[in-house]
């Protein structure tokens, strides 16, 4: 596919972003003082089919109630049906009016579903008076067969897209496989290619990776690994499905004491000598890409100083 290239908007990242499914009264109340980055209200996978209508008026009255004004620090997001179902239709021509920070696109294809995103946002702001261009898209990237090829075509697509994220649950089932998990429990090879393309495809497209949810909400330590092993590789955050997972993941995701620390030496190393492409600091060579990852890791310190 080719397509005029258009640089993506300024976002602010995210670490931790709860779903909660958008029809249920609780679980909404708790979303707020859950201390996630986002909360992504569902109208998709964990909302039965006969209360689509009523989360969709749910997602609406809880956007309008936390209008921008009392958003915070806190993005909302909302989580529509696929593009392939009338449901996504549906769900933009309720929710666009509470004008939600960015919408989660499940089960895409290619860029073109984004693109195809980005036209029904541009016309439904316009009708309901939001600020045009303000809807973010976040694609999930990996639930259909065809989305394997095309995760490196993402760059340039449209401006709203802010992320990228994946799920290894969907191709599963779309695959035909009986499980995602090898026996000693990490995910089969597939689903890890699905997850460093993701990341790649994420980066190239220069938008932030999103790893994907720790379905065993019990398992704390699981958690902390996989959200650590996540960073390690790349990811800048992670999705959550209870409130007990997001004070681990906003952890994981933060630079500790000890990174920030490094990052400032090194930083302050180049600086105090310009004329140097590689330095020695503590028996260890630094040059430019170590440079760049220290900046890197005291712009999200900023970023989450609260
Ligand atoms: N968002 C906000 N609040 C949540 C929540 C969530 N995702 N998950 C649980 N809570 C609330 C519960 O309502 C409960 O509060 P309450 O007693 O006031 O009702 C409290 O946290 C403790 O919940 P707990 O009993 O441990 O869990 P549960 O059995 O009620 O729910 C799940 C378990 C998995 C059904 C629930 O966590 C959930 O709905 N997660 C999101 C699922 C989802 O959106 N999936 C789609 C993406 S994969
Ligand atoms: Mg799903």
């Amino acid at each position: 596919m080719s397509f005029t290239k258009i640089a993506p908007m300024p976002f602010s990242p995210v670490r931790s972003m709860l779903f909660v499914p958008a029809d249920s009264e609780r679980k909404l109340a708790k979303g707020e003082a859950s201390g996630a980055d986002a909360l992504i209200l569902d109208l998709e996978d964990s909302v039965a089919p006969s209360r689509t209508q009523v989360a969709r008026e749910m997602a609406l009255d809880y956007l309008r109630q936390r209008n921008s004004d009392k958003r915070g620090r806190q993005q909302l997001w909302v989580r529509i049906n696929p593009l392939s179902t009338p449901g996504a239709l549906q769900d933009l021509s309720v929710i666009v009016a509470g004008a939600p920070d960015c919408v989660m696109l499940p089960k895409v294809k290619s860029a073109a579903d984004v693109i195809q995103l980005t036209h029904y946002l541009d016309a439904l702001e316009a009708r309901e008076g939001v600020a045009l261009g303000s809807i973010r898209i976040i694609p999930v990237a990996t639930e259909t067969a065809q989305s394997l090829f095309t995760l490196g075509t993402y760059e340039g697509c449209s401006a709203r897209l802010c992320a990228m994220t994946w799920g290894a649950e969907d191709i599963a089932a779309e695959l035909g496989a009986s499980t995602n998990r090898r026996p000693d429990g990490e995910y089969d090879s597939v689903y890890e290619m699905a997850r460093t393309l993701c990341l790649a495809g994420a980066v190239a497209a220069g938008v932030q990776p999103i790893d994907t949810i720790w379905s065993n909400f019990g398992d704390e330590e699981g958690l902390q690994r996989d959200a650590v092993t996540g960073r390690q590789r790349g990811f800048t955050g992670k999705m959550a499905i209870h409130p007990n997972q997001v004070a681990t993941i906003n952890a994981a995701f933060t630079p500790s004491e000890e990174e920030q620390a490094w990052s400032r030496k090194v930083v302050e190393l180049f600086a105090s000598h310009p004329e140097m492409g590689t330095i020695g600091l503590e028996g260890k060579m630094l040059d430019m890409p170590h440079l760049k990852q220290a900046q890197r890791v005291l712009a999200l310190v900023k970023r989450f100083a609260s």
